[in-house]
């Protein structure tokens, strides 16, 4: 067996869940793996079990060619097998030095008493993936995609022979991107394997060797990335295939609802008016950090805002909080769902109808009949899955759990309803069912503003476009006029015109 890893017939079951039914997966040494499917395939689960985070029901697996029993997560490092989660485990307070040495105190209790040692130490291992920050810096005082790094250089330094990466580019830019996909053929060229799990179809052309396909907790296969086409893993991920991207409506567009007018909130919100119209899709585009999230959320009244309006239906929010928001018919999606938006131990039911007291009541009384009614009708709409309405949020997938966090907006029926990057970690069918729950929101009068990096979801979706750099608007283009090269140039040009800081 040329395999570094097999996993044979894996079997897992959770109370109501079948997550893996006999999945089988083969890893070699030095290739770039891809795992893909669904949300809800299993993926996360069968790294999980590979890691030793969860025992398995049933399978086995093979290491170098020898049958291993994982059982704890120490077993795994031990074995040369690392995983990078997707919400960094790291201690945000401690030094990016000691988080490399986390867990290995005893092991290296010497170099934990010399500090020099564990500075040079673990400048080495920052050196070998190319992070130029200080070793004594806090992790919290790190961008993502840094801390990423400092998470691989963890592997590393644990001699991983295999790095799984569990939806690792979802909150990078796209040069944050190109530099962690370098890293990773540099740790191919060394004879690394690692496991690359990604929705970003075009991601996974770029960097992957092989593609292993999980659908409903199956294994469909694995194929050659060269051999295949995007049509084909759509196919195989999705069981049929899927036609019409970005299902935009035509539908007239009406009066103005949202009204904004020189918002200003910190450094990231400067000067911000424009107005949303009901019916229409309004997009927002800008490279990462460019304030449309803050803008968003002052928008709302998570964050304060110093000065500016804001009004809907020529109504001005007096209070200037999420309650005050709500109350005036805005409703937001956040980027960061996980913190913000959902309600982990509570159920899925409880969260979807957490922000629609009026439509769950019956004679002045929360109905829980009605609320099950809801819940059930956008788990088909959106095809979250789940073991049933009663299922704790906790324990639905990554992109389940945010399929959650959107129906509980829809479900509100919002006037204003903003979509922060409403389909980042969600797969192409459930994607497009989003988009076609957006346009039949506009047909029925919303004002819709969606925030995304993905510029040829704007293009697809939004019937104007607003361009923001550095806290403010640069451009406003009409979806006729619209391309991606014009986007891009107005970022460009504010990018040059950039007033040097502390103007
Ligand atoms: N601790 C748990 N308890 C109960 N069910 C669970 C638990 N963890 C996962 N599941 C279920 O197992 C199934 C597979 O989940 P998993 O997280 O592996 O999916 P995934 O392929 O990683 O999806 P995504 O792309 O959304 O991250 C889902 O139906 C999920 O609800
Ligand atoms: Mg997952």
């Amino acid at each position: 067996m040329s395999e570094l890893l097999m996993m044979h017939n894996i079997r897992k079951y959770f109370p109501g869940v079948k997550a893996l039914r006999s999945v089988s997966l083969a890893i070699r040494a030095g290739e770039v793996h891809a795992l893909i499917g669904e949300n809800g395939a299993g993926k996360s689960t069968l790294m999980k079990i590979l890691s030793g985070v969860y025992g398995m029901d049933e399978g086995e697996i093979f290491w170098d060619g020898q049958k291993v029993e994982i059982s704890s997560t120490a077993d795994a490092t031990e074995l040369g097998i690392s995983i990078i989660y997707q919400e960094l485990n790291q201690l945000p307070n401690m030094s990016v030095a000691e988080n490399i040495f986390l867990g290995r105190e005893k092991r290296t209790r010497n170099i934990f008493l010399n500090s020099r040692e564990t500075f040079s130490e673990a400048r080495k291992f920052l050196d070998n993936v190319g992070l130029d920050v200080d070793v004594r810096a806090l992790c919290k005082d790190l961008s993502i995609a840094q801390r990423q790094m400092v998470e691989i250089a963890k592997a590393l330094s644990v001699n991983a022979r295999l790095i799984v990466m569990d939806e690792p580019t979802s909150s990078l830019t796209d040069r944050e991107i190109t530099v962690l996909f370098g890293l990773i053929r540099r740790l191919r060229e060394q004879g690394v394997a690692v496991v690359f799990i990604s929705h970003k179809l075009e991601e996974i052309f770029q960097i992957s060797d092989r593609i292993t396909v999980l659908r409903d907790g199956e294994y469909i296969g694995t194929v050659e990335t060269v051999d295949c086409s995007e049509d084909l893993l759509i196919q195989m991920m999705v069981g049929r295939s899927l036609t019409g991207f970005y299902p935009k409506r035509e539908v007239p567009i009406g009066d103005v609802v949202l009204q904004v007018e020189h918002l200003n909130a910190g450094r990231s919100v400067r000067d911000v008016s424009f107005d949303v119209r009901a019916g229409e899709i309004l997009g927002f585009a800008g490279l990462v950090g460019a304030g449309r999230s803050e803008t968003m959320r002052a928008l709302f009244g998570v964050d304060p805002m110093e000065s500016g309006r804001i009004a809907v239906n020529g109504k001005t929010l007096s209070h200037h909080s999420p309650s005050d928001a709500i109350q005036c018919g805005i409703g937001l999606v956040p980027e960061d769902r996980k913190l913000q938006g959902l309600i982990l131990k509570m159920t899925v039911r409880e969260n979807t109808t957490l922000a629609n007291m009026e439509a769950t009541r019956e004679k002045g009384f929360v109905s829980r009949r009605k609320e099950e009614q809801i819940t059930r009708e956008y788990v088909r709409k959106l095809d979250i899955r789940t073991a049933g309405t009663e299922q704790k949020a906790v324990n639905l997938s990554g992109g389940n759990q945010q399929k959650v966090v959107i129906a509980k907006w829809l479900a509100t029926g919002s006037r204003v309803l903003i979509l922060d990057s409403p389909t980042r970690g969600i797969d192409v069918g459930a994607k497009k069912e989003i988009h076609e729950l957006m346009g039949e929101l506009a047909s029925q009068g919303a004002a819709i503003i969606m925030v995304s990096s993905e510029l040829p979801e704007i293009l697809g979706m939004c019937d104007r476009i607003i361009v923001m750099h550095e806290g403010s608007i640069r451009g406003d283009l009409k979806r006729s006029e619209a391309t991606q090269e014009k986007i891009m140039e107005i970022i460009l040009t504010s990018k040059k015109q950039a007033i040097p800081q502390g103007e």
